[in-house]
């Protein structure tokens, strides 16, 4: 029978992959993770603030970190940088905010970054946008992985992430929709859903890693969807909400400091793992139930998309299979509020040198230039490089010979998040990033 060799090279595959050693590739990014350090000028220019004034706080808040000192220069670690913002913040001379936590009142956004197609940079554009939000405005960030692959997670993971385990729990679980055979919903405690997220090496950054069991959810979510009243559409939405009754913010900047003004290490340390303040979602590339799920939870949904003409067709099916389920919903549930937040198209992968790519961009923004945005990611030699050890431009520590294109790519990164946070967040502050990209491609 045909099927009786496939499936002694299936059985031949599963043992050899048994006994390699798959980590082994893995070790050395997960033991260096976030080895990358900022200088004085750097950390500066992420707070915004001049150097001059940070080199005299620095003598004055008896907390301030030490960094490392090599010569005259002095770096930081994005820990330091978060416990510098603090020190900063929570300083009742302080002029203005430099951490900007939600306030009690305000629910957790949530930002899902979703494609039909593969390889069009959801996963390096949703790990930059958390990385960016963190280390310019302090925000603490909860990754959700909602890819079999765990492509976003292998950005965050450190040596003590439990990636690829059986028991890790999977936004399956955090959905409740973990056994494939169970005809409702396993219902979580507020508690319960904070202890599924796992601590990151960055500041304020938990995640739900991917894996396997995700593909569980879709098989249980489709039978709950077959014999009973269970709105499969809003599982995470809901989750996410019962989550958030538990798991709010409960420290306000003010209190990061006693009654004579010291700081408060252990509040601070508190206030950094109590809760986040937006959770951003990478998507896999395909619409299943799982993926619908994240685009129903979402505030603010991107498109990572490249600008290719068969690329662009997967856009038009993507859309339209939304398009089709939203009208479901709508006739299931007239009133659910879905995406009150601003939505859109990140071009990706831009080549710049012909201008095929670039041409379909100004067209597509011209008829759509609410959902269109200006800014882009150009296809970069040093982020594919970067990509390669599962590293983003944040944390890439170049070759010589890469310096250059690394940094033209942070500039890139930093024009695209500064757009992506100026609609998703227009009441924070937005830094000159975007201005400068749009003035430079576009006058
Ligand atoms: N701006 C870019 N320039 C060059 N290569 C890129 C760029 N963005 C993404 N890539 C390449 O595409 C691959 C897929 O990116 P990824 O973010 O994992 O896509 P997706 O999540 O959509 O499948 C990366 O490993 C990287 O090599
Ligand atoms: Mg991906």
């Amino acid at each position: 029978m045909a099927y009786g060799q496939f499936e002694q090279f299936i059985r031949n595959m599963s043992r050899v992959m048994g006994a390699v050693n798959t980590k082994l590739q893995r070790d050395l990014t997960l033991r260096t993770r976030v080895a990358r350090r900022f200088s004085m000028v750097e950390v500066a220019s992420l707070l915004g603030v001049d150097t001059t004034y940070l080199t005299r706080i620095s003598g004055e808040e008896p907390l301030f970190p030490e960094g490392e000192r090599r010569g005259r220069e002095r770096t930081f670690s994005p820990s330091e940088i978060m416990l510098i913002r603090a020190l900063i913040g929570s300083n009742k001379a302080a002029k203005r905010p430099y951490l900007y936590w939600r306030d009690q009142d305000t629910p957790v956004k949530v930002v899902t970054f979703g494609a039909q197609k593969g390889g069009t940079g959801k996963s390096l554009s949703a790990a930059h946008f958390a990385q960016y939000v963190n280390l310019h405005y302090g925000l603490r960030v909860g990754v959700i992985d909602a890819d079999p692959q765990a492509t976003i997670s292998l950005y965050f993971a450190d040596e003590d992430l439990p990636l690829f385990e059986q028991d890790t729990p999977t936004l399956a679980d955090f959905m409740g929709v973990d056994d494939p055979g169970a005809q409702r919903l396993t219902n979580r405690s507020a508690a319960e859903l904070d202890a599924i997220w796992q601590s990151s090496p960055w500041p304020g950054v938990k995640i739900i890693p991917g894996g396997a069991n995700i593909q569980n959810g879709d098989i249980s979510l489709f039978f709950m969807s077959q014999q009973s009243q269970v709105p499969v559409y809003r599982v995470l939405k809901d989750a996410i909400a019962t989550w958030d009754q538990g798991n709010g913010p409960k420290t306000p900047i003010a209190d990061l400091r006693d009654a004579s003004g010291n700081f408060d290490m252990v509040a601070y340390e508190t206030a950094l793992a109590e809760t986040v303040d937006v959770i951003v979602i990478d998507q896999q590339p395909s619409l299943t139930l799982m993926q619908l799920n994240g685009l129903v939870a979402a505030d603010s949904v991107v498109i990572p998309q490249t600008m290719k003409g068969f690329d662009l067709a997967t856009l038009a099916t993507y859309v339209s299979n939304i398009g089709e389920y939203l009208e479901f919903i709508m006739g299931f549930e007239a009133d659910l509020e879905i995406g009150a937040g601003e939505h859109m198209v990140l071009p990706t992968i831009v080549q710049e040198q012909n201008s095929q790519d670039t041409d379909q961009i100004l067209d597509l923004y011209r008829k759509a230039p609410r959902e269109v945005m200006q800014v882009w990611y150009s296809r970069s030699d040093a982020i594919a490089n970067a990509a390669e050890e599962y590293k983003s431009i944040y944390e890439y520590l170049p070759p010589k010979t890469r310096r250059t294109s690394a940094k033209a790519f942070m500039t890139n990164a930093n024009a695209v998040n500064d757009a992506l946070v100026q609609r998703i967040w227009p009441d924070l502050p937005p830094r000159d990033f975007a201005k400068t990209f749009i003035e430079e491609r576009w006058s």
